[in-house]
Order: C-alpha cells, then structure tokens, then sequence
C-alpha cells in the first residue's frame, strides 16, 4: 500500500516524481503529495483524491492559463510544452490511509517542526503512538494524524539544527548535523514497517532511503536517479536498478551511492537489470487495464509455459526448484498460502496436487496462517503464491514456516521482490506488469503455474509418461482456448447489461471450479461493488438457498467434467426456486440450454485445468458490469494493489 518516489538527478523532479506516481497509484489513491526542492527552500503540496486532483493542484486545470498558487512551479507560457521548475531534488507519496482520514493533512510528505525534514513513507510503525506522547512531552508540535510524522521528529530530535522555535527542544547547536547518523538512530527506534525516502532543507543534494518490510527499489539512470516502491515507477529513466533488502539505508546524493546497514556497515549491492518493456506497463488502445490484462491472457499463459515443459518426456522444467530438486522427493505434505486471488489460484493447486501427484495439501489463507501454530516438520513444504511478491500476510507466512525449517517455495510474478528473495526456490510468473488492482491474468497463470509444479512433482512420484504428456498437451493448448472465449467479448456484454442492476450473486462450482466460483465472486464485488458469494454448489442447499428468489442470480460454473450431474441438480434446484441462472458450460452441451437463462461456452479441456478457461469470461463479465457502472474499474475503492500492511 502507499507509493513512494523519490528524484535526485539533472533534470527537473517534477515530472519525473509525477510520472511516479501516476504509475505506482494503483498501489493506494486516496491522497497524494510532494515535497520540491526550490532554491534554498524545501516547498510541499498535497491533495486528497486521486494524482489528478494533485495535479490539478499544481498546474490549474487547465494547463494553459493556471491559476493554481503553485504556478511559480513552473513557467507555463510555452504551453502545451510545459517548463517545469528547476528543483532536481524532491520526493513524492500517494496514499492507501492506516492511520488518519484521507486529508491533506495526513497526506505525505510529512515534515519535521522546522519544515526542514521532509519524509514519505510506506508501512506502519506500530509503536508511533508512544514515541509520539514522547516526542510531545518534549515539545516536538504534530500537524497530522499519522504514524509517519513521528519518524521526521524522531530525525529532527537527533539531529542538532540551529533552533529558531524556543518551545522545540531538539538537540540545540550548529546545523549542519549528521543527516545519516539521525537517520539511523531514529530507525533503531522504529517497531514496524518501512520503506522511507527523506530529503533535509540542508542538503540540496542529498536524498535518503531505508527499508524495513515494506519495497524499496533504486533506480540508475545515467544523469538522475530514482527511488520508488516498485520498478514501474523506474523502468521510463533507468534500466538499471539496486533492490534495498531489509535494515538497508541508502544515502543517495549526485555523485555517490552509499548503502550501510543501521548500525553504519557499508554493504556492497548488486545492481540488476529491468527486464521489464515500458509498453507493457502502458494501455496500449484499452479503455481499462484490467481489460487490457484480460486480453493478454493468450500471450501471458504461454510466456509461463515457455521452456518449462519436456512434452515427450511428459516432465515439467523449472529451472527455480533445480536447488532444492532432490529435497522436494522427500517432500510428503505441502501447504500453500496465498491471499484473495492468489489464493484462489492456490485452492486451484490442491486439487492438481492431490489428484495427480498424491501429495495431501493444504491451503491456507496468509493472514490465518501463521496466527495457528502450523505443524510442520521436516518433510513439509510452503508454497507462497504473489503477483506483487510483497503482500505483508504472505511474506510474514514464509518467515513463520522458515522459523520451523520448512521448505519454502513460491509462484511470484514481480522480479526481485521481497517474497521472490525470501523463499528457497520459486518460479516467476513472466506475465509482465499487472497494474490492474483487480488480478486477472497473474490467476492463469499461477493456475497454469500450478500444473507444471503438479507435474514436476507428479513425475518425481508416481504419475505416468502417460499422464504427464496429456497434461502438458493440454496445457500448451489453453492460450488458443482462451483467445476463442476472448471472442465472445460483445455477447459477454450483453449478458453483464441484462444483469448490471442485480444487487446479489451467488458464483456457484464444485471441485475445480469451486475456487472458480470464489474468484468469479471475488472479480465482481470488487470492482462493481455488488454483493457476491462463491459457494460449492453442494453447500448451497445448507443455509444460502433461502435467499434465492427472481432477484438474486446465481452464476453456475458447470463443465463436462466428474461432477457435472451434480452441478445440474444444484442447477435445478435454484431454478425451481424462481432464480435466474448464467451457466459457464462445455461448448456443445445442450442440455444446459433447458435450465440457464444465459450461457456462455469454454471450449473443452482438461477437468484440472477448466478453471483457467472458466475464469476468462467470469473476469470480462464483471469488467462490463463495472464500465457499465461507470465505476473506476483499475482502481476500485478502498483497495490497493499490493497489500503491504496485515
Ligand atoms: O500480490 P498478491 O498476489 O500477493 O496479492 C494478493 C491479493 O491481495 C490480490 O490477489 C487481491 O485479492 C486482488 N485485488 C484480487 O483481484
């Protein structure tokens, strides 16, 4: 939750910190801020709202003739080109709020007593509130709600500044302190989490970072550099990044990176590349990311498929688990953990793995797992399942079973992220950026993800040639598969109109296509905001039937698969109950066409794997319910992207 973005470099940090912040929204957006070096000062604006309002704030609305005060930003009389301000220092925020409303107030950057230390932060410090009631008793004035002011008074407290307000007693002398040293001292301090930028009034080339739980990456470009919580916010200036592990502090300034841990230790960094292409972080003609996601599934599929399969041999390939191949033989029990889609993905995986590679597996939520106390030994392995590879739950599940010296392996899209560096082994997803808060094409491919491991796995026990073959050639066809269900984007539509007033759904499924159900369900309420449930079909009978009647629709997921039959006696009862059905059904089958008011066809495939082509066009149903809503379908509110606070 929260972006941050800092600038240090040649050119102005305006629109690089804007820039930013643009492409790191999805990460939280209800306020946003920056904190610009102008001159000798160090200026700040803050809206609430979305980065347009900021920005809106900033250059007027209309660009041409701003009547925004901070037009002395910049000089905007060559219009459309607009000529930012000189600053070439600054730092940036946009907000997920944990502590405080969404106000300018709490918005970040936040500032010291003086205005001279000025700080974005993302995470939470849990114990703000008694180094607050500290800081106060000892003059330090607070203008927010927040847990982040609390680090720039702590700085500000160790820091020694010529003192101009008689009532702040921080450390009183010359200014000109030790900026690093106060940093670090503060960050000893802090219970919690962190990923931090700060710039000081004192120091016009001189920015900061450190982490601590919460993602960091430093960008390298040739004449500036950029920090910034992800590397979509990078991959524009500099292809080039350094990845901050925990306990790291940067001390950045034009011609010097310095990287030391809190007790002042350098520590050598290695800088990797960005493999990432920019196009891919962009819309390319989609009125929506999400949308634009969804119809990349063909693509994105087979980019997790590619060189991992040996289909005459009927094995998989994954290069990530090579290092720990001869400890997943002895592997006899396995528990994933994951959060919402992920997860989803993951329930997906215990079907496969039970089925197919005979090993008893458990799915548990990331936020309940390590709460319990999971019983694991020698012989157990955690499978983490990320898009982002930064979701607090998650992560804190990993550290919790390597506490017991479990195996730990996972399936994460974002390279060289906090979950992709914890785990033994793993395999990425290679789908590219998903910027959409909704996931939808990080579900296929972790479930596609999914059956490799199945057959990896499988094959290391006692699944057949035979059977790994058939897995495999069915796999490699499911990206053609999915482009024929991407066909019936218009007829999907048409369904979502008919259905857009609906205020209730029940997403019904049994075995595979139960965790189907939880994501089609999950895809709906959180871009459209109506209320829907996932259920086993079976289950149904037992308590949420009664609300059935013409006004709640239930959307069935029933392929031509093992528990076909049973799915259409749950079908039946719904519909002799005056409910109105949409049924995802196998191309061909006619006789559901007796029973469903709408249906939409997948074609066939194999039963473990039709909750990657069932789910397509669950995701574009509630993409046009959500457009039709007119509602902000890649930024839903309330969520962010990747969830870094538990
Ligand atoms: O980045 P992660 O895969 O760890 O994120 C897990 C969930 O927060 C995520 O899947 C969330 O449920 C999505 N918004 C669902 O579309």
């Amino acid at each position: 939750m929260c972006g941050i973005v800092g600038y240090l470099g040649e050119n102005s940090a305006l629109p690089a910190l804007i820039d930013g912040l643009r492409r790191l929204e999805y990460r939280g957006y209800d306020s946003s801020g920056i904190a610009l070096r102008l001159g000798s000062d160090i200026q700040s604006v803050k809206a609430v709202g979305k980065i347009k309002a900021l920005e809106e704030k900033i250059f007027g609305k209309d660009v041409k003739s701003p009547q925004s005060p901070f037009a002395k930003w910049g000089n905007y009389n060559k219009s459309p080109q607009l000529q930012y301000p000189r600053g070439c220092l600054g730092i940036a925020h946009t907000r997920w709020a944990t502590h405080g409303e969404p106000s300018e107030a709490n918005a970040h950057p936040h500032s010291d007593c003086l205005g001279k230390i000025w700080i974005a932060h993302n995470g939470i410090i849990e114990n703000y509130k008694e180094l607050k009631e500290k800081l106060e008793e000892k003059g330090h004035k607070f203008k927010s709600e927040t847990d982040t002011e609390v680090i720039a008074h702590l700085i500000e407290d160790f820091y020694p500044h010529t003192n101009t307000n008689d009532n702040v007693s921080v450390g009183a002398g010359k200014s000109g302190g030790d900026l690093a040293g106060s940093l670090r001292k503060a960050l000893k301090l802090l219970e919690g989490a962190y990923g931090i930028v700060l710039i000081h009034e004192d120091y016009p080339d001189k920015i900061m970072a450190a982490k601590m739980g919460s993602p960091l990456a430093i960008g390298l470009g040739d004449t500036e550099t950029i920090i910034a919580s992800d590397v979509s916010a990078i991959i524009t200036r500099a292809k080039q990044v350094i990845y901050l592990d925990d306990g790291e502090v940067a001390e950045i300034s034009k011609n010097d990176l310095r990287i030391f841990n809190i007790d002042n230790v350098k520590i050598e960094k290695k800088i990797e590349e960005i493999d990432w292409d920019m196009g891919e972080a962009e819309k390319k003609g989609f009125p929506h990311f999400m949308l634009k996601e969804i119809f990349e599934q063909p693509e994105s599929i087979m980019n997790s498929i590619r060189g991992r399969v040996m289909e005459r041999e009927g094995k998989a390939k994954l290069g990530g688990f090579d290092s720990v191949s001869k400890k997943l033989r002895d592997i006899n029990r396995i528990i994933i953990t994951a959060c919402g889609t992920a997860m989803h993905a993951g329930l997906v995986g215990e079907y496969m793995l039970e089925e197919y590679a005979g090993i008893p597996t458990e799915v548990e939520y990331a936020s309940e797992f390590r709460y319990r106390r999971p019983i694991i030994d020698k012989n157990t392995a955690l499978l983490a399942i990320s898009q982002s590879g930064e979701t607090a739950d998650t992560l804190a599940a990993i550290r919790e079973a390597k506490e017991k010296n479990a195996l730990t392996l996972g399936i994460v899209n974002v390279v060289g992220s906090s979950i992709a560096r914890e785990i033994d082994a793993g395999a990425y997803n290679h789908i590219g950026p998903e910027i959409s808060v909704a996931s939808t094409k990080a579900f296929t491919s972790q479930v596609a993800i999914m059956a490799l491991i199945t057959v990896y796995l499988g094959r290391q026990r006692r699944m057949s040639l035979i059977t790994g073959e058939r897995i495999i050639k069915e796999l490699l066809l499911i990206p053609e598969k999915i482009k024929d269900i991407l066909g019936q984007n218009n007829e999907i539509k048409k369904i979502a109109e008919k259905y857009v007033n609906a205020e209730n759904f029940f997403y019904l499924g049994r075995k595979y296509n139960y965790p189907t159900a939880l994501e089609g369900a999950l895809k709906l309420k959180e871009i459209s905001y109506i209320h829907a449930e996932g259920i086993p079909s079976g289950e149904m009978k037992h308590g949420s039937i009664a609300m059935i009647d013409e006004n709640f629709p239930s959307v069935f997921i029933c392929p031509r698969d093992s528990v076909y039959e049973k799915n259409i006696s749950n079908m039946e009862e719904i519909k002799s109950r005056g409910g109105r059905v949409i049924a995802v059904a196998t191309e061909g089958d006619e006789r559901i066409k007796e029973m469903a008011d709408d249906i939409i066809y997948i074609p066939k495939t194999l039963e473990m794997l039709t909750p990657i082509l069932a789910t397509a066009p669950l995701q574009l149903f509630a993409y046009h319910v959500s457009a039709l809503k007119g509602l902000d379908v890649d930024k839903p509110r309330n969520l962010a992207k990747s969830v870094t606070v538990e």
